[in-house]
């Protein structure tokens, strides 16, 4: 989604922008442009497209420009042509304005301000914002009580008390060249804090170069930096004071360390990404978990009546799993929804009810609005974020980070695996406090701390997966079919393959096929099997012998060991034994590796997929 970085210090603000913008082109956009401010005027230049057309409309940096703001955008409002892109002059060419989010009243605002004389040249609801602003830096001391106030920042404020909806911004004034003001609703802004320098920006990569020293702006906050440093307020002008926070990621973990792209690199991160989500909370030795981010939540987990789950997309499929794994391992009842359904039905949720929300980017607004909706309703809320100090990790009652580093591509894989190792962890701990025997919870753990090493071994075979993608990347229809705990990994097969190949998948409980999909499957069509030994190992032989009288052709992910399934398999892929709840860690990577060997196959662009986001920040 939109993407913001802003510079004000001493030296160049042209190269930081352009490199700031290349580090979120991960988040996806549609065009990009910058703003520099040269004296008393400001310089704006925009692009349709990648931010390579946008470096070549650029002139050499100018270094008397060290202070401007720069902005990615995914379309909204408007489409995504240059004179839509950010950032936008108000009218008069004094405001310039990046914004992240949407108005909802800008209809009603743009009709107004119209009527007071204000003209438009674009169809974005951030124009709106940038005119708003605008208007009221005009009016300031034309009869309103200012009391003393800074007049950009005051007409910052009086623009963001009128306006609905969400924001992250970063304005500049023409008339103060020596001053950047940054705000936030619903929609993530941070602050770096360098050496004699600021930056302010939607995302940590973007900055992470240039310092690590961070405050995050919560709702309703407004940052202005100035030769004399920097200070927080309200919009409604009480000042507030921010604690300074560390980023913990370094420039390497964004960087493509030899991989061809960011995908591959988190995939083959894997067994790296298991042992640092592992570490320190699994103890295989004395068969122990602790979960330091939650401990002052164990005894509600304990006593909790229902446990449900919300998310989106990859996150929503590693809930499913987590709602198999509660049920089997705490008995308690478990519900997974999508947080864009849950946030707007009228949910039940009785005392005792525990919530997690889960999240990858802590920053989707379906997700923190379920969040918001859980809590309203009396629920416990915690978390299962990856990127720390996000807005969901920090709106939730406790939580439990992934730590898995930053995930850059936007088909998201090491955060799913976390994502169920920590639901793994969860639900061992919360059974053994309940009705799970030690030896039982032990020999989980045990198996639990094995599971990196055998995500490494099934890495070794992205080679001979790629040779089975080769062998069906003409057909425009597959199926992905798991049942049980694999079922929502067949799903997530599906999703992988069509996000980033663009080829049609669809993922399916295996028994279910016979209920409508079989009509899809002719001759050739690939069926991928998961069809690891389990409880419903007969069923699923049952289902493949189904598709291959009809025609398709079988890629099947099945145990080691098992030698009988060979003879219904065209295609074999082979994952390490381990007990079924366990499996969806192992399952799933050959089904991300299938989706990125298609992607390439197919000349895609895999880490910025068409139309995607990495992050969905707006409904
Ligand atoms: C976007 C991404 C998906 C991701 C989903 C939820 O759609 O493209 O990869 O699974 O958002 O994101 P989250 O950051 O909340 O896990």
């Amino acid at each position: 989604m939109c993407g913001i970085v802003a510079y004000f210090g001493q030296k160049p603000a042209q190269p930081i922008l352009v490199e700031g913008l290349k580090r979120l082109e991960y988040r996806g956009y549609d065009s990009a442009g910058v703003a520099l401010m040269n004296g008393g005027s400001i310089r704006v230049e925009k692009a349709s497209g990648r931010i390579s057309v946008l470096e070549e409309r650029l002139d050499a940096p100018n270094a008397a420009e060290t202070c401007g703001i720069a902005h990615t955008r995914w379309a909204t409002h408007g489409p995504p042509t240059t004179v839509n892109a950010h950032p936008h002059l108000d009218w008069t060419g004094k405001i310039a304005i990046v914004h992240n989010g949407i108005i909802e009243n800008y209809d009603a605002l743009k009709t107004w301000l119209r009527g007071e004389g204000v003209t438009f040249v674009s169809e974005t609801d951030s124009e709106v914002l940038g005119n708003l602003i605008g208007y009221f830096y005009a009016q300031y001391g034309e009869g309103t009580s200012t009391e003393g106030q800074h007049p950009f920042e005051w007409a910052v404020q009086q623009a963001l008390q009128r306006v609905h909806g969400a924001f992250g911004l970063a304005i500049l004034c023409a008339d103060y060249p020596d001053m950047m003001v940054g705000a936030r609703r619903g929609s993530p802004l941070m602050l770096g804090i360098g050496d004699g320098e600021y930056l302010i920006a939607s995302d940590a990569a973007a900055i992470v170069e240039h310092t690590s020293h961070v405050i995050y702006l919560s709702d309703n906050e407004i940052v202005t930096v100035s030769r004399d440093g920097f200070h927080t307020k309200t919009i409604h002008n009480i000042v507030v004071s921010k604690e300074v926070e560390q980023i913990e990621f370094s420039l390497e973990q964004i960087e493509l360390e030899g991989f061809e792209h960011h995908m591959l690199k988190e995939i083959f991160e894997q067994p790296t990404a298991l042992r640092n989500c592992l570490r320190g909370r699994l103890d295989a030795q004395q068969g122990k978990i602790t979960l330091g981010g939650i401990r002052s939540e164990m005894r509600e987990l304990t006593r909790a009546r229902r446990f449900m789950t919300t998310a989106c997309g990859t996150a929503y499929h590693a809930g499913l799993v987590g709602e198999y794994l509660f049920e089997q391992l705490t008995r308690v009842p478990t519900k997974t929804d999508f947080a864009s359904e849950f946030r707007y039905r009228n949910p039940i949720l009785e005392k005792g009810t525990v919530c997690f929300a889960i999240s990858q980017s802590g920053e989707t607004a379906d997700t923190l609005a379920a969040v918001e909706k859980a809590k309203e309703r009396g629920a416990r809320v915690l978390g299962i974020v990856n990127v720390v100090g996000s807005t969901i990790a920090r709106y939730t009652d406790a939580g439990m980070y992934l730590h898995v580093g930053p995930e850059i591509g936007v088909a998201s894989t090491k955060a799913f695996t976390a994502q169920v190792a920590v639901l793994t962890m969860l639900a061992i701990e919360i059974g053994r406090r309940r009705h799970l025997s030690g030896e039982e919870a032990a020999s989980l753990i045990q198996e639990l701390s094995d599971i990196p090493d055998k995500v490494a071994q099934i890495l070794e075979c992205s080679d001979a997966i790629k040779s089975i993608v080769e062998a069906h990347i003409d057909q425009d229809n597959w199926l992905f079919l798991g049942r049980g705990f694999n079922y929502p990994v067949a799903l997530e097969g599906a999703l992988k393959l069509k996000e980033i190949s663009y080829i049609h998948a669809e993922g399916l409980p295996a028994a279910e096929m016979k209920h409508g999909p079989i009509a899809l499957i002719s001759d050739g069509t690939p069926v991928v099997f998961i069809a690891t030994k389990g409880s419903q190992y007969e069923k699923i032989r049952g289902n493949i012998e189904e598709v291959r009288a009809r025609g398709a052709r079988t890629i099947v992910v099945a145990s080691e060991g098992d030698e009988d399934i060979q003879k219904t398999a065209d295609h074999l892929i082979r994952v390490p034994d381990v007990p079924e709840l366990l499996q969806p860690m192992l399952t799933v990577v050959p089904l991300q590796l299938l989706a990125y060997h298609a992607a390439v196959l197919k000349g895609h662009d895999v880490d910025k997929p068409r139309n995607l986001a990495k992050s969905v920040t707006v409904e």
